[in-house]
């Protein structure tokens, strides 16, 4: 008989996830590993990748540490070389992210910088790293990490939304170029979750009550409610999406007024 559930965990799979200490990307290496993945962890801080791979070896898979700032993505893709695990990788995760809220007039060249080149050339040149070690394989999931930012205007700052924007296009290009490799390349696009990024602002009561006021649920998201659409882009159930973004926003981007 035909079997229609598909195959929802990650056993056997190694998944790679950068900014994967804190807030939405600890969540979804925390997810990985419970659906059985191995898992490549990637932040700046060592302390706290040792923290967070302390924390996964519960679920049995092995965890692998890197150290290093996105934006030198060479280097970290020298230190995967380096552990020999570059081609077992069949999940990559673009999470790392920051951002800066200058006021458009405002925002300087060194900004510009670091937000570009963190958000987006690195997930950009990552992505090509993981590419190749998939198109060897014919088969691999890249998922991005966008936002509503990139979607819909907010009051977030402008490059940090035209790198979030970037991303979900980046998303399209690349499911349209790797199809045929087996390269699915999909995006999340998180609204708001309370995370070190977005703590200090969720403490402003006004502000809170006006992103409820925008999302028809009603509330702030929890991060056990967005690792579920990682879990499913990242395995098999997903196979025949390719070049999507997922908003997990509580409804927020159906609006049309
Ligand atoms: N939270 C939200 O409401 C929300 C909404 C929409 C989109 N997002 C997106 O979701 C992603 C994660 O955000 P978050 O809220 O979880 O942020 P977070 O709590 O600040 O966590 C960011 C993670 O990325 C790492 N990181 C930051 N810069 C890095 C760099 N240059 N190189 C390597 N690792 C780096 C951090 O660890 P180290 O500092 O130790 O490196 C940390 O593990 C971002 O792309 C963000 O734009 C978040």
């Amino acid at each position: 008989m035909e079997q229609y559930l598909p195959h929802f965990h990650l056993r056997g799979k190694l998944a790679a996830v950068t900014g994967a200490t804190k807030g939405i990307g600890k969540a979804i290496s925390t997810a990985f590993a419970e659906a059985g993945a191995d898992v490549l962890l990637i932040s700046r801080s060592e302390s706290d990748l040792n923290r967070v791979k302390e924390e996964l070896k519960q679920y049995g898979g092995n965890i692998y540490t890197i150290s290093g700032d996105v934006q030198h993505y060479k280097a970290i893709i020298e230190k995967i070389e380096e552990k020999r695990i570059g081609a077992s990788i069949d999940i990559w995760v673009n999470n790392a992210g920051i951002n800066i809220r200058s006021r458009a007039e405002e925002v300087t060249e060194d900004e510009w910088e670091v937000i570009v080149n963190t958000n987006m050339k690195a997930a950009f040149f990552l992505t090509q790293y993981a590419a190749k070690q998939m198109k060897d394989k014919g088969y691999g999931k890249i998922i991005n990490i966008s936002s509503v930012a990139g979607h819909v205007a907010l009051r977030t700052g402008v490059v940090y939304g035209m790198t979030k924007a970037a991303l979900i296009q980046m998303t399209k290009t690349l499911a349209l170029e790797w199809g045929k490799d087996g390269i699915r390349i999909n995006a999340i696009g998180p609204w708001y979750f309370t995370t070190s990024l977005t703590e200090k602002l969720l403490k402003d009561e006004d502000y809170v009550n006006e992103i409820i006021h925008q999302t028809p649920l009603k509330r702030i998201g929890k991060l056990n409610e967005l690792t579920g659409t990682a879990v499913f882009l990242a395995s098999e159930a997903s196979d025949y999406i390719t070049g999507q973004t997922i908003f997990v926003d509580g409804g927020m981007t159906i609006y049309g007024f």
